[in-house]
């Protein structure tokens, strides 16, 4: 059993460090954030995580994890430090490292015995020897025993506790081996594999994992415009795809595109960190436009069927950037909202988590109680975002409450041809009802 703490309370960070207490470590989590911190207290979740809620009850009352805005607390007699707050996005599409440096001068001036610090953010190639250096220059004259692991975290909103608990790899990076085989140690409950290698390089495989993973999603998009010129159905051509063992099923889904708190924030800022090194990531910029153009081939198939947007009223269903999260972003059911507003379209959405989370984000949208009442007089159904409730929905009723019955699937979640048969009119990314393809 170890002493841990884990700084940032956030997706990662409060997922992190339950599940670390629930493995049978003391973990001690802190977060600037009061608000965040009071709830937790109370046993109120300041996210939407499945699972979450239960899993911190039993190890809070179990006494192994415990909440604090007190640094000095939550520090006191650690081993191990987690850094897992935000890295977002700066002006230039930079990872802005003011929470990361903040975090590594808190610990550097509150500890006095030896400590791991590990960097579970996703931070540029070359954070570890800056906060090397961070704690170097805070420690002047004082010398700290201390060393700096790369951990970086690949769980997904949704199933993070799953993806935290059976991982398919762990990843540390270090220059000290006997530092990076404690952070292992934690794991070793996990009984996964662990790659253990410099550094840099550990800090470039989360940045090229989530880079590639964008890739093949912007790639089935470009393959699913082309579908729509060509007749082709893109979902089968991705099933297709997927049989072959070299490729795979995942992230073969064309839709509207990327979006969350990470591929964004992720791919700009490798695509930032080659052009500052002097390479041309010309790949990761075509991976980028892609994926900002599908979110207007919405509005653009949306206005050309409506006859303009002006006045339409759109009902949008999902708001977060996938389903099973109530994160919103870069969610591209926002981005296309913006588009379709700019157009003077009127907004009527309901996302079964995310309500809550849109009030500063969104302005002049109706909020709704349910995928009926998105229905009720709108010119234009769009699904944004794949909820399961939103599988099985009475498209009857759905016809008979609309305006005029138009849906825009635009993540290929119904069957064109009985919506077709339906009496709507019915567009999807990459596919089309069959006696409605176009042949050349
Ligand atoms: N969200 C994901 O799915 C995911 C997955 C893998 C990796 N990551 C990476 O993990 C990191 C964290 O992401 P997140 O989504 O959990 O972020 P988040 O924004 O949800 O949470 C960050 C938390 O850190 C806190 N914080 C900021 N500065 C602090 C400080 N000095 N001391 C204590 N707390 C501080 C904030 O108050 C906030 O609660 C990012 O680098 C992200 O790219 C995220």
């Amino acid at each position: 059993m170890s002493k841990i703490c884990v700084i940032g309370t956030g997706y990662v960070g409060l997922v992190t460090g339950t599940c670390f207490a629930d493995l049978g470590n003391e973990v001690a989590c802190l977060d600037i954030d009061e608000s965040r911190i009071h709830s937790l207290h109370q046993g109120i979740m300041p996210i939407y995580e499945p699972g979450l809620e239960q899993l911190v009850e039993q190890n809070v009352k179990s006494g192994r994890l415990t909440f604090t805005t007190d640094h000095k607390e939550a520090l006191a007699g650690v081993e191990i430090a987690f850094i897992a707050v935000g890295t977002p996005s700066g002006f230039e599409g930079e990872a802005d490292m003011q929470f990361v440096r903040s975090a590594a001068e808190m610990i550097a001036m509150t500890v006095d015995t030896p400590i791991i610090i590990v960097n579970k953010s996703t931070v540029p190639v070359g954070t570890g020897d800056w906060v090397q250096d961070i704690v170097l220059k805070c420690r002047e004259g004082n010398q700290l025993d201390f060393s700096v692991v790369s951990n970086p975290e690949f769980l997904r909103e949704g199933s993070a506790i799953n993806d935290f608990m059976d991982p398919d790899r762990v990843v540390l990076g270090s220059e000290n081996a006997e530092a990076a085989q404690k952070v292992a140690k934690l794991y070793a409950p996990l009984r996964c594999p662990v790659q253990i290698t410099d550094i840099r390089t550990a800090e470039m495989i989360k940045y090229a994992s989530n880079a590639f993973l964008a890739t093949r999603i912007s790639f089935i998009n470009e393959i699913a415009n082309m579908c729509e010129e060509l007749g082709a159905d893109v979902k089968e051509v991705a099933f297709g795809m997927g049989l072959d063992k070299r490729i795979g099923h995942s992230f073969l889904d064309a839709g509207l595109g990327w979006g969350g708190s990470c591929f964004p924030k992720d791919v700009k800022a490798l695509a930032h960190m080659a052009v500052l090194h002097g390479t041309h990531p010309q790949l990761l910029q075509a991976v980028m436009e892609i994926n900002r153009n599908q979110r207007r081939r919405v509005v653009v198939k949306l206005r050309k069927a409506l006859g303009g947007l002006n006045d339409k009223v759109i009902g949008v269903l999902g708001l977060s950037f996938k389903p099973n999260t109530d994160d919103i972003r870069e969610a591209p059911a926002i981005e296309v909202i913006h588009l379709l507003q700019n157009e003077g379209a009127v907004i009527q959405a309901y996302d079964p988590q995310a309500m809550q989370n849109v009030n500063e984000e969104l302005h002049r949208v109706r909020l709704c109680d349910n995928a009926y009442d998105v229905a009720q007089d709108a010119d234009a159904l769009l699904l944004a975002t794949e909820w399961n409730e939103f599988k099985q929905l009475d498209f009857k009723r759905i016809k008979s409450l609309m305006n005029t019955p138009v849906i825009m699937d635009s993540r290929n979640l119904w069957d064109p041809d009985r919506l077709t048969e339906l009496g709507f009119t019915y567009f999807a990314v990459g596919r089309a009802p069959k006696n409605n393809q176009t042949k050349s």
